[in-house]
């Protein structure tokens, strides 16, 4: 029942405010994926941009496209700042972030099982040839390869402006190695920083060590970080007709709208947020304010266990003569 002397990055983000909405205007920035932001003209021209197709309706696409728009409403792109992708292979918005930032750095193992997946995404032939993968031009000396493990990222707390991973974290070895990934990219984030990171969302049917149930998603992924959202989650689920006919990867795997995923009763999407490390100032206002709830919490279970079992709360709480100390 002691208050806890130390603060940890959880307990301070869990007493900062998180707005429903950040922005009046614009797809929510953490949300689920749904065709529906294809709508938005503004959205539509970072998906062109980054040399995508409009008309393919696709989860990938969403999550680069998304990610590169999130970025840049958060005013987290600049010619001064710094980027980290984790379990990055050789993904198209690196191309992209070295345009857009001083320096990019590129994070993945570059080795095991996704060496040989059909899209080659670890290939380590990007290692030493990372233009041989550019889908537009781009700035040679702005991007740099590392093999690197996300669970024991080899850089100094607090490196970074903006740290992201799609499509990665849920191939880290379960929903633990997960939390651990998701604190190693806040470490190396700087105060003020921002984190962008997608992963699998079930929307229905039993969840797995490789897909995030809404609450797992919600302890494993944002909670575990220390990080804080920007804003709430728009869970609002794909329309209906995508959950009844999935996408099967031994089936259809090139349906468009490439939406909602099925495998037997499973149906997953993928799911991004944007996440604020705290600054100084920031982590010393919600950790005083974290030390103030955690004194209410205490002194309401004091209250409560007062009333359910009086001689036992004098005899622990009393002192020798009877009257309560607090
Ligand atoms: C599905 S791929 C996604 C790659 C890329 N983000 C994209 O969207 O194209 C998952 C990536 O996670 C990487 N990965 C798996 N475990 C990792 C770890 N412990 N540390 C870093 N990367 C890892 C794999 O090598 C692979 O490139």
């Amino acid at each position: 029942m002691a208050i806890r002397p130390i603060l940890t990055p959880q307990a301070v983000a869990a007493a900062a405010p998180v707005p429903e909405r950040l922005f009046d205007s614009g797809p929510a920035l953490n949300r689920v994926c749904r065709p529906d932001v294809w709508d938005d003209p503004e959205w539509l021209g970072v998906l062109r941009t980054l040399g995508l197709r409009p008309e393919v309706v696709h989860r990938k696409a969403f999550e680069w496209a998304h990610c590169i728009y999130g970025l840049e409403r958060l005013d987290a792109l600049g010619p001064d700042r710094t980027v980290l992708g984790v379990g990055a292979g050789h993904e198209h918005i690196l191309y992209h972030l070295a345009n857009r930032s001083r320096l990019t750095v590129a994070t993945d193992l570059y080795a095991g099982r996704f060496v040989d997946t059909p899209a080659a995404e670890a290939d380590p032939d990007f290692l030493r040839e990372p233009e041989k993968y550019a889908p537009f031009p781009y700035r040679e000396e702005h991007l740099l390869a590392l093999p690197a493990d996300g669970l024991r990222l080899p850089f100094k707390a607090g490196s970074f402006d903006v740290v992201y991973s799609l499509s990665s974290i849920e191939h880290f070895g379960g929903h633990e190695m997960a939390s651990v990934a998701m604190q190693e990219m806040a470490r190396v984030l700087k105060p003020g920083g921002v984190a962008c990171v997608a992963t699998e969302l079930v929307l229905e049917g039993p969840a797995n060590e490789e897909f995030f149930a809404r609450d797992v998603f919600d302890r494993c992924v944002v909670a575990a970080s220390g990080l804080v959202p920007v804003e709430q989650l728009d869970d609002e689920p794909p329309p209906r007709e995508l959950f009844d006919d999935p996408v099967v990867i031994a089936e259809n795997i090139d349906r468009n709208p490439h939406i909602v995923m099925g495998d037997g009763d499973l149906r997953w999407t993928s799911v991004i947020v944007f996440l604020r490390k705290p600054t100084v100032v920031e982590t010393a206002m919600w950790g005083a304010a974290s030390v103030v709830q955690r004194g209410r919490r205490h002194i309401a279970e004091l209250a409560y266990e007062s009333r359910r079992n009086p001689p036992r709360f004098l005899r622990k709480f009393g002192g020798g003569g009877g009257g309560v100390s607090v």
